[in-house]
């Protein structure tokens, strides 16, 4: 499949595109300061905080797994059995171990946060996967 070019510029804060690439839905989201500032308060809840797992692209080894912080990529399939989860930005955390927003997987319930880390303790085995991507410029990405 070709590359998909997106305008980034427009994504409000809180909010998830999707674009198509290969057949797969990739997500991006902007994501608020406040939700950055949550993400390392939940890190011994996760499989794999760090994202130290193997066959992803680099920039995604870090508690962000992101080039910029602000600006989440991601395919949007559970790493379970391929579902596609649901976002929900902001009622996930306040029942679901003190995370304030994520990804949940209707399928079998797995869920991750809002940098696609797996939580403890549900089927999916691995962080959401991060697709190649890099900014042409400020206002746009190439997927793929
Ligand atoms: Fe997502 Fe099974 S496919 S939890």
């Amino acid at each position: 499949g070709a590359p998909v070019e997106v305008d980034v510029s427009k994504v409000e804060p809180g909010q998830l595109i999707r674009v198509e690439w290969r057949g797969k839905p990739v997500w991006i989201v902007r994501r608020p300061q406040e939700v950055l500032d949550a993400l390392p308060k939940h890190d011994d809840q996760l499989r794999d905080p760090a994202s130290e797992q193997p066959q992803q692209p680099g920039y995604a080894q870090n508690g962000y797994r992101s080039i910029k912080p602000e600006l989440f990529v991601a395919v949007g399939l559970c790493t379970h059995l391929g579902c596609s989860p649901t976002y929900l930005p902001d009622t996930f955390g306040e029942q679901v171990q003190g995370v304030s927003s994520g990804f949940f997987c209707p399928c079998h319930g797995s869920k991750f946060d809002m940098a696609g880390r797996v939580f403890q303790s549900v089927p999916a085995p691995l962080n959401l996967v991060i697709p190649p991507y890099y900014y042409v410029n400020d206002a746009t990405i190439l997927v793929g």
